[in-house]
């Protein structure tokens, strides 16, 4: 029998498609419980990732300020697999997972009134900019949103993810022709690790972007994923990190110490 010699280059393709064309129950397993995934907000972020964590076999609750309003029940009805709508925090209290999809400065109030997330993963994806006096954005924040999301629910654990996409493509990674990168930083691996595999199985690609504090950098990637935008371009590019092995060879080579956490870093899929 003719043996399928699956080559390195092209496993993770491979991987990708089973991932895409399995059922969620597939990959997640059919005893596992599925987690609840508060979505807080239903502007353009809560709206696409809504539906996408539903597909996955999440269960869905949107936190949003008017649960009754009109186009929070379209989104509902849009994202099916039982999804429902609730309160801020009445969406918040049964989440494992509370994804923060709200504007700055709002925000500020908003992440600092949701209830106890002690042990919960937040996922935060906002960007705190204005746009400045030349037309180019620029940060509202010294540190990042992430980190200050994090300072206010220190029991939680919090990953800054999808920040540097658009949010139609997480809605259709496909609308973009071709891969998409979504870095994600955390100071906790083992929370990275579990987000790397959300964004994988929406079929996005995840990478290890370093510790919360490296928000700051991503916060600084999407002020450049605007400048298209900003300067009214026909023409906008998505962020992808080319996977390569360079650096291997120097790291062997003592070329620097091996960061504090090497040897407990996130399992990438
Ligand atoms: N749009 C993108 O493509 C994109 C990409 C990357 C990152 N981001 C970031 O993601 C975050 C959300 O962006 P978005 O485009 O989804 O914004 P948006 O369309 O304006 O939606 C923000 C949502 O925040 C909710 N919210 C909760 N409390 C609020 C309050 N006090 N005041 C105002 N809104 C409140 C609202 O939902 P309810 O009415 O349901 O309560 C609102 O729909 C922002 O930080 C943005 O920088 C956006």
């Amino acid at each position: 029998m003719k043996m399928l010699n699956i080559k390195a280059g092209f496993c993770p393709a491979v991987v990708m498609a089973i991932v895409m064309a399995c059922p969620a129950w597939v990959i997640a397993g059919p005893q596992e419980p599925a987690e609840t995934v508060a979505i807080i907000g239903t502007g353009y972020m809560g709206g696409a990732l809504g539906p996408r964590f539903a597909e996955l076999g999440y269960r869905v609750i949107y936190g949003v300020r008017e649960p009754g309003r009109a186009s929070v029940t379209e989104l509902v009805a849009r994202t099916g697999h039982g999804a429902t709508a609730a309160t801020q925090q009445a969406a918040a209290a049964p989440a494992d997972v509370v994804v923060l999809a709200v504007g700055w400065p709002a925000m500020i109030e908003v992440a600092q009134n949701l209830g106890n997330l002690d042990g919960k993963l937040i996922i935060d994806v906002s960007d705190p900019m204005v746009q400045g006096d030349d037309g180019y954005a620029e940060r509202t924040v010294e540190t990042s949103s992430a980190e200050l999301i994090q300072g206010w629910n220190p029991g939680a654990t919090v990953v800054k993810a999808f920040n540097t996409l658009g949010y139609f493509v997480i809605a259709d990674p496909s609308s973009v022709d071709g891969p998409v990168t979504v870095p994600l930083a955390a100071d906790d691996p083992r929370a990275k690790e579990r987000v790397a595999h959300m964004v994988a199985a929406m079929g996005l690609v995840p990478v290890d972007a370093g510790p919360l504090r490296f928000a700051h950098e991503l916060e600084g990637m999407a002020l450049i994923y605007m400048v298209p935008l900003d300067q009214r371009r026909e023409q906008e590019w998505e962020f992808y990190f080319r996977p390569s092995t360079h650096w291997r060879a120097i790291w062997e080579d003592d070329w620097s110490v091996p960061v504090k956490d090497a040897g407990h870093l996130a399992e990438i899929p």
